[in-house]
């Protein structure tokens, strides 16, 4: 089964009354345990595609479905049911619970989606372990680099085990160093399974995917399967409508 489809995907956004045609008819599938980077210039609507495929917002026309549930006509419930089942997502900022340890900022995704609390910590020390921050359990986000910052997030967002793994330039606010040690563990996490879609710009971060996508205009460009994509209707225009 695929672990995503996105077939003729629209999204457009009011912007001050002016239509802005963020996403204009966009296919993809991934197969399970594939890794797919997802490539494009800025405004091109690669962030706008992974809100979508997390159910964050809905498209404007088109169908996605996530390990074979369609979101399309799903409610907020369902909507945030299928989130917790089946996508962890990553951002360039973390999005961190400060003022909680390391610890329960693993833990507590679990524990809302209905896990009992002691499952949930002893997987969160299991990933934490797995992630090498098993010695900072008790420490506050805070005091970590970087990198053990962004390593903390994706463990967060591995705490139910999703489906899909979705990143949207996770090494975006990173130095090198951290850069590294989080495509270390995106690499190590495909080897073992997961199903991953990470968005970057950065030809590096990319490297370790099986995939490439390459998008424009709110399309894509390129899937990376070395078929031929359809020629965009009317043309590449600029995805403001004036
Ligand atoms: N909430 C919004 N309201 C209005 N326009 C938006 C909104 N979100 C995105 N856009 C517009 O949609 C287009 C695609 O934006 P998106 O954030 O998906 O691009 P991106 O490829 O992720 O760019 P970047 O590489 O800079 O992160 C842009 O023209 C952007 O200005
Ligand atoms: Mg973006």
């Amino acid at each position: 089964m695929n672990v995503l489809e996105v077939r003729g995907v629209r999204k457009t956004y009011e912007s001050e009354g002016v239509p802005v045609r963020a996403l204009r008819g966009l296919d993809m599938t991934m197969a399970e345990g594939e890794f797919v980077a997802v490539m494009g210039p800025s405004g091109c609507g690669k962030s706008t595609l992974l809100n979508l495929v997390a159910g964050l917002d809905a498209p404007t026309e088109g169908e996605i479905t996530v390990a074979g549930e369609s979101l399309t006509d799903k409610d907020e419930n369902d909507l945030a049911r299928m989130r917790r089942r089946h996508i962890g997502i990553v951002f360039q900022f973390f999005n961190l619970l400060e003022g909680m340890s390391v610890l329960e900022n693993v833990t507590l995704p679990a524990v809302i989606a209905g896990t009992k609390r002691r499952q949930a910590e002893s997987r969160a020390r299991d990933l934490l372990d797995l992630l090498g921050l098993g010695d900072k359990a008790r420490s506050a986000p805070g005091v970590l680099s970087g990198g053990q910052r962004q390593r903390l997030a994706i463990a967060r967002a591995l705490a139910n085990a999703p489906t899909l793994l979705l990143a949207d330039e996770p090494t975006g606010a990173l130095d090198s160093e951290g850069g590294v040690e989080v495509l270390e563990l995106f690499r190590r996490l495909h080897a073992g399974g997961q199903a991953i879609l990470l968005v970057t710009h950065d030809e590096d971060v990319a490297a370790p995917a099986t995939r490439i996508i390459r998008m424009r205009d709110g399309r894509v460009e390129d899937d990376g399967t070395g078929k031929a994509q359809p020629e965009p209707v009317g043309g590449s225009a600029p995805s403001a409508v004036q």
